[in-house]
């Protein structure tokens, strides 16, 4: 499982073994544990509990700020593990590389710095249908306070982000968000191309990476992008930890988020400077032992192959999509596209006429664990005609056994309810 270099090809992913690294899968249960809730939070490993405890147990102090030996330590640790994301996600400088609580801070960041600094009234953001709340709501907000046009790119019915009018929609927009990969329907979506028809448009992009980065290679110049943001607990991360990437003459150029102590230089009673980036837009102590959890699962997702991480992925949805429409047909309609390689390992579905919610709490009593409900992404329901579906979300610790122990709970779910 050692990381592979550019055009080499990965080894597969060892699930035996790659389990072996994650506690939570040794615990002793009444029912195996059928973990399929990763795209709401991934489980983590061994590599990734063990450097946050070894900190607080060894080198805890506050950063930036004290200037004993110890605190030197926990600043170096902190920066470190900036150091890490940036080269993982392949940004040009760790300065780039702004830490937040979660990747719905970081897209809060770009709305209220950027978006305050840049946009006025009557100025156009284009969105898209599929969008996670979070790339949602900070810009409905913006857009009711500075009185902002929103466009919407919408979603064909093969699930797919429907590029079919892109540069009459993106005609005079300031600001085109988008996710990389929906959370409901597994969508990927072709960043590049939006980034480069909004570049020609003038806009600045934001791209909602939390479900990709944890999945796929990053390379967010490569993405075209000006702001990418994530999330470290759903990439083996703990929670509390998110980060934002932006093109560092857009970050220089964008005033404070939060203000208080770190991201200043000088305070005067009539006034502040700014802190450097990125300590600009990290007011206050950050979350110091989640960055260098954060650094710690980076590490590991580098030792199994992001490569591998990704064909493991597809070749598992592959047999998920195969398995369940086998085995249910029509009574299970799968929401996305039918194709792995078009989408991430994240099956949102409906089940004959049974609410996601006793799906759910009926795979639960098998060990099967998925979450129900609207996935925080409500304009998209509405489009699939739906109040909420079931998901089942796939990781590096999933195998087909996963799959066909919830292919099996689903038979339950039908004797139960005697469909
Ligand atoms: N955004 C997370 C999800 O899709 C919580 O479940």
């Amino acid at each position: 499982m050692a990381a592979v270099g550019a055009g080499e090809r990965a080894d597969p992913l060892d699930v035996t073994r790659v389990r072996k690294d994650f506690p939570v899968f040794e615990q002793v249960r009444d029912r195996p544990l059928v973990y399929l809730d990763s795209a709401a939070s991934s489980q983590k490993p061994r590599a990734v509990l063990d450097a946050m405890t070894e900190y607080y147990e060894t080198t805890h102090a506050n950063v930036h700020r004290g200037v004993y030996a110890m605190a030197e330590e926990a600043t170096a640790r902190y920066e470190r593990a900036r150091r890490t994301v940036a080269r993982f996600v392949g940004a040009t400088s760790a300065c780039e590389i702004l830490f937040s609580k979660n990747a719905t801070e970081s897209l809060n960041l770009v709305a209220n710095a950027w978006g305050r600094a840049n946009l006025s009234a009557g100025d156009v953001v284009v969105l898209t249908e599929m969008e996670h709340h979070a790339n949602l709501v900070p810009w409905l907000m913006l857009a009711e306070e500075l009185g902002l046009q929103l466009r919407y790119l919408g979603v064909t019915d093969d699930g797919l982000l429907d590029c079919s009018d892109l540069e009459a929609t993106l005609d005079g927009a300031k600001l085109v968000g988008l996710t990389a990969m929906s959370n409901v329907l597994g969508t990927l979506t072709p960043v590049r191309r939006v980034a480069e028809a909004a570049s020609a448009a003038g806009a600045v992009v934001v791209v909602d990476a939390s479900q990709y980065v944890p999945h796929l290679a990053t390379d967010v110049t490569a993405l075209g992008a000006d702001f990418v943001a994530f999330t470290g607990h759903k990439m083996l991360g703990p929670t509390g930890i998110g980060v934002l990437w932006g093109r560092e003459e857009l970050l220089d150029a964008m005033p404070p988020f939060l203000g208080g102590g770190d991201m200043i230089r000088d305070v005067r009673l009539d006034g502040f400077t700014p802190n450097e980036l990125p300590w600009k837009f990290e007011a206050g102590t950050p979350p110091i032992a989640e960055a260098i959890g954060l650094g710690a699962a980076v590490r590991e997702l580098e030792r199994y192959g992001m490569e591998a991480v990704r064909d493991h992925e597809v070749s598992l949805t592959r047999y998920a999509l195969r398995t369940l429409g086998e085995r249910y047909g029509d009574d299970l309609v799968i929401h996305g596209p039918t194709d792995a390689t078009e989408r991430g390992g994240v099956l949102s579905f409906t089940f004959k006429d049974v609410h996601p919610h006793d799906v759910s709490q009926v795979l639960d009593q098998s060990g099967v664990c998925v979450r129900a409900g609207h996935h925080c992404a409500k304009p998209l329901m509405r489009r699939l005609g739906v109040a909420a579906t079931a998901r089942a979300s796939f990781y590096v610790y999933n195998d087909e056994s996963d799959v066909d122990a919830l292919a099996d709970a689903l038979s339950s779910c039908s004797d139960l309810f005697c469909l």
